[in-house]
């Protein structure tokens, strides 16, 4: 049986969820926050170390501003209220991105960050204002400033997922097949995922079957 130590999931379908209720995208998004939620307390009790969510990519910044405000306020409002919870809980908040946000925003990012720092239970990975190919080419320049060799440690240890193993399982919900510039290099040997359901149907019932289908799954990892 695989152990499951890392889990990456590409949220998708909360705006198409709003719109097909007849609501907005930003309704849509609300109730993704729900399954957010949903999905780390099913997270911790199945003892997953590492669970990295998308929530935001750099190509994100070219949605409508009503938009990308209602989501960044959501996260505020998130943090604002649950940090403490979660800290109680043992759980560890990181950022995988670039911080460049409101200073409100990047000031609670850091006090969650420093506040959870210790926490060994759970990591959340939060991907905001991420990319994986600035991630790879950001990593790449600072081997070359350093003098270092081009290798695959040397990479690997110069990404915001440093000292995180690799995802074991990739899930996108939202009925469409593609990685959208997430954790290119991480992914290399992560069994992926894709599910029909929007991001807001998606609930526990359908993350304990990955995680169970998983666990059956024969890697190989290149080998026979
Ligand atoms: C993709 O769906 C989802 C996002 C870009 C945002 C993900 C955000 C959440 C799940 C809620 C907020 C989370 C936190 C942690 C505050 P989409 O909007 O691209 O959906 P579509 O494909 O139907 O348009």
């Amino acid at each position: 049986m695989n152990p499951i130590k890392h889990v990456a999931i590409i949220m998708d379908g909360n705006g198409r969820w709003g719109t097909n209720k007849g609501k907005s995208r930003n309704y849509g998004h609300k109730q993704g926050l729900k399954t957010v939620e949903k999905i780390i307390k099913e997270s911790v009790k199945n003892k997953i170390k590492y669970l990295t969510l998308y929530a935001f990519s750099t190509e994100n910044w070219k949605r409508p501003k009503n938009e990308i405000n209602y989501l960044f306020s959501l996260l505020d409002n998130f943090l604002s209220n649950k940090i403490r919870e979660l800290h109680q809980e043992k759980i560890k908040f990181l950022v995988i991105g670039k911080k460049r946000f409101n200073k409100k925003l990047n000031k609670l990012l850091n006090y969650s960050e420093k506040l959870t720092y210790k926490n060994k239970r759970l990591q959340i990975n939060l991907a905001l204002n991420y990319g994986s190919k600035s991630e790879i080419i950001d990593a790449i320049n600072f081997i070359k400033k350093k003098n270092l060799k081009i290798n695959e440690k040397n990479v690997s240890e110069n990404l915001y997922t440093k000292n995180i193993p690799d995802p074991d399982i990739l899930i996108r919900t939202g009925d469409r097949k593609r990685l959208s510039n997430f954790l290119l290099w991480q992914l290399a040997y992560s069994e992926i995922f894709f599910e029909k359901k929007l991001w807001p149907d998606f609930n526990e019932r359908d993350y304990n079957k990955i995680l169970e289908l998983f666990k059956k799954t024969k890697r190989n990892f290149g080998k026979i």
